[in-house]
């Protein structure tokens, strides 16, 4: 353990209260900083873990916009659904708040206070963008473009999700307002900007120099950052929401989310402990570690350092920020608005009791050095293979077999043999691997070494055999057994910062009040006489109907995301575009003339079982009788749509949809709110029209 350290501040980055946390959030941040901290508070280290919700910035007015309601209803909404799902998964947060609370409002402003006063900012006016029709400033998301670096189309103003790039407003192509979807214009405004270029010599130094330890995604990213060159960047923003920039005359001008966030890691720490908390933030004795994911890489190792820098009054620095890559969903990008998540509020009403096996999942699949894939049958394998297979099956077989030679109560050690001696000797280098990999931030290798002392059990004891020797020599089997439950308490210790309900059902078992980490490695954490309580199933089989219901959820999701079509990448969480969908690329006129747009007549309509979206339809169009699966039961239902003349684009590839196959794609206009209708033309034609 670090002795250099007398307490440790972790923080784990604040999520923004728009929308629930799914598993990509936690494998990336929450799990692994959880991990940590358990395993800190058993070694006995003084510990704060602060974490809350990120209740400001465009994300949170936007999703209000698309939800008709005010932002603060939004954030007490997703406050609370993230506060109690983490709860429920055991992430052992001090304090869970919030950046819209009163303590968060003053702290931020001092901060930027004392900032302006000691002419810390530059001021500057600039020209930016416009919405004429809104009366708005265009900050951040509430302008999309074309990427000039990768070209993906509906880039924001701050960041492309497609290629990851750090964007501005003026350097997009054909930017829109996501308010009016208008083009805009410029206008004056003035803001205050950290002069970061000021503070490149100090972070390179810091950094690059003292900080080699850093893992190399996160050392990476701040080199390229550094080696560009630092620009002055704005922390304030002309919105209405949001903490009030303290100035006189900074009407209508609030905080930059980025700027008041990370000030939330302090006022949390302010509002868990009002007295003693400038110890946790401004004395060298203090540990602070960011556990962030790779996106705020930037903020948390350069930005952040700065305003404390900046601030003075001996504010520390993180001593390093583990950012983990990012966590796919079988195959694809998790994203929030195409659903293509698992919600962890949901994976919690789906899989009551599970919450370990998540957790097993998510830390052993970690995407800790590159982006990985959750899948679920992995999960399913993963459960079923190791937590029942080997965890579980060993420690039961234990106490089952304890019960049944000897009452329940641990029998006394005879003579030990080599393979006896052999596993127990083996503990106390697993322990050490243990601490090595969770001091260093490796969780993945550090669960692997605890799943391997299970390994080691459920070996030792398929090897041994008791259950035959009891037969001829029962001596031997008390010898087995005592060895087995010791192993069973030593997991116990070695499991508990990972998988704390599964710990605690097993101290249960085996009667153990407490577990101490230092008595990891012990030959005799169970004295022989000690009783056992009853037998239970520590892990239960995870069935394929259980999967089959995950991956169908997801499938139908990908269906009606694809049947959508052109809609599905735009729509926000309601379902509604947040804005209209920018001019697409040029085409050519033969790409044009390739698409063989008809009309047609619905003929039949039904919905598709086990949907909310799908209408299966037979049409008529002209040339044939066809199916068309659609997603847009959402708007009509298969009793209106019967009848009625539609166009299509009638030589779209074929493809499966719910195992049916479509033949071409039905034209529909989307508007701004997100509804949508079919194209008809003006007065009924033949079937199989020509359009073009
Ligand atoms: O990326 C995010 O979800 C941000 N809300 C993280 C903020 S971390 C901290 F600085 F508050
Ligand atoms: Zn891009």
């Amino acid at each position: 353990m670090d002795s250099k350290f007398k307490r440790h501040l972790v923080t784990a980055a604040l999520p923004y209260a728009n929308g629930a946390v799914h598993i990509g959030h936690l494998a990336g941040v929450y799990v692994p900083a959880d991990i940590y901290c358990r395993y800190l508070r058993m070694r006995g280290q003084d510990v704060r873990f602060i974490c809350g919700s990120d209740e400001h910035g465009v994300p949170i007015t936007i999703k209000a916009r698309q939800n008709n309601c005010t932002p603060q209803e939004i954030v007490d909404k997703y406050h609370y659904i993230i506060k109690d799902s983490f709860e429920r998964l055991g992430i052992s947060f001090d304090i869970y708040s919030r950046t819209s609370s009163k303590i968060h409002h003053k702290t931020a402003s001092e901060f930027f206070k004392r900032l302006y006063d000691q002419g810390n900012f530059i001021e500057k006016e600039s020209e930016q963008y416009y919405d004429q029709e809104t009366g708005q400033f265009l900050a951040d998301r509430y302008i999309t473009g074309t990427c000039p670096k990768c070209s993906a189309e509906n880039a924001y103003g701050d960041q492309c999700e497609k290629c990851g790039s750090t964007l501005s407003p003026t350097e997009l192509i054909n930017p829109k307002s996501t308010l009016s979807g208008n083009t805009p214009v410029m206008k004056k405004t003035s803001h205050w900007y950290l002069p970061l270029d000021q503070y490149e010599p100090w972070l390179k130094k810091w950094i690059l120099e003292q900080h080699k330890e850093w893992k190399v995604n996160v050392y990476g990213q701040c080199k390229s950052w550094l080696d560009g060159g630092l620009q002055p960047r704005a922390v304030s923003r002309d919105l209405d929401w949001g903490v009030p920039v303290p100035v006189d005359g900074a009407q209508g001008k609030v905080l930059y989310v980025w700027f008041d966030a990370p000030i939330g890691y302090i006022s949390n720490t302010i509002e868990l402990m009002p007295e003693g908390w400038e110890k946790w933030w401004k004395s060298e004795d203090t540990k602070l570690v960011h556990f962030i994911g790779k996106d705020n890489i930037v903020f948390h190792c350069i930005v952040f350092p700065s305003m404390l820098k900046a601030y003075g009054d001996g504010f520390i620095l993180p001593e390093n920020v583990p950012a983990n890559e990012f966590l796919n969903l079988e195959g694809n990008k998790i994203s929030t608005s195409r659903n293509w998540a698992v919600w962890l509020h949901e994976y919690l009403d789906e899989f009551p009791g599970k919450e370990d096996v998540l957790r097993y999942v998510l830390c052993a699949n970690a995407p800790e050095t590159k982006d990985n894939d959750f899948t679920w049958k992995d999960f399913q394998t993963r459960n079923n293979s190791e937590l029942v297979g080997i965890f579980g099956n060993f420690v039961n077989r234990a106490v089952v077999l304890t019960h049944k030679y000897f009452g329940g109560v641990v029998p006394a050690t005879n003579q030990t043999e080599e393979t006896d001696n052999e596993i127990l000797n083996a503990i106390p280098s697993i322990r050490k691997n243990i601490e090595n990999n969770l001091e260093t931030y490796h969780f993945r290798e550090a669960l692997k070494e605890a799943m391997n002392l299970a390994r080691l059990g459920n070996k030792y004891l398929t090897e041994t055999e008791p259950w035959k020797l009891a037969k001829t020599d029962m001596d031997r089997v008390a010898t087995i057994l005592n060895v087995s439950l010791q192993i069973c308490a030593n997991l116990a210790i070695a499991f508990e910062p990972f998988l704390p309900h599964t710990t605690s059902k097993l101290k249960e078992i085996l009667n153990l009040d407490t577990t101490r980490w230092e008595e990891f490695g012990k030959k005799s954490i169970l004295e022989s006489g000690h009783k056992l309580n009853e037998a239970k199933l520590l892990f239960e089989k995870i069935e394929d109907s259980q999967i089959e219901f995950q991956i169908n959820k997801l499938n139908a999701t990908k269906e009606s995301n694809d049947a959508a079509g052109h809609a599905a990448n735009k729509t926000g969480d309601s379902g509604a575009p947040a804005t209209l969908a920018p001019q697409k690329e040029e085409c050519t006129f033969d790409q044009f003339m390739n698409m063989d747009i008809r009309t047609a007549t619905v003929l039949e309509a039904e919905r598709v079982p086990k949907t909310d979206k799908l209408l299966k339809l037979t049409i008529d169009t002209g040339l044939d009788i066809r199916t068309i699966v659609s997603g847009i039961a959402e708007y009509y239902s298969a009793q209106e749509m019967v009848g009625k003349q539609i166009c299509i684009l009638a030589n779209l590839a074929p493809r499966k949809i719910k195992g049916i196959e479509s033949k071409g794609m039905i034209l529909m206009a989307s508007e701004q709110n997100g509804k949508m209708k079919i194209v008809t033309p003006e007065e009924r034609l033949q079937n199989g029209a020509s359009i073009g």
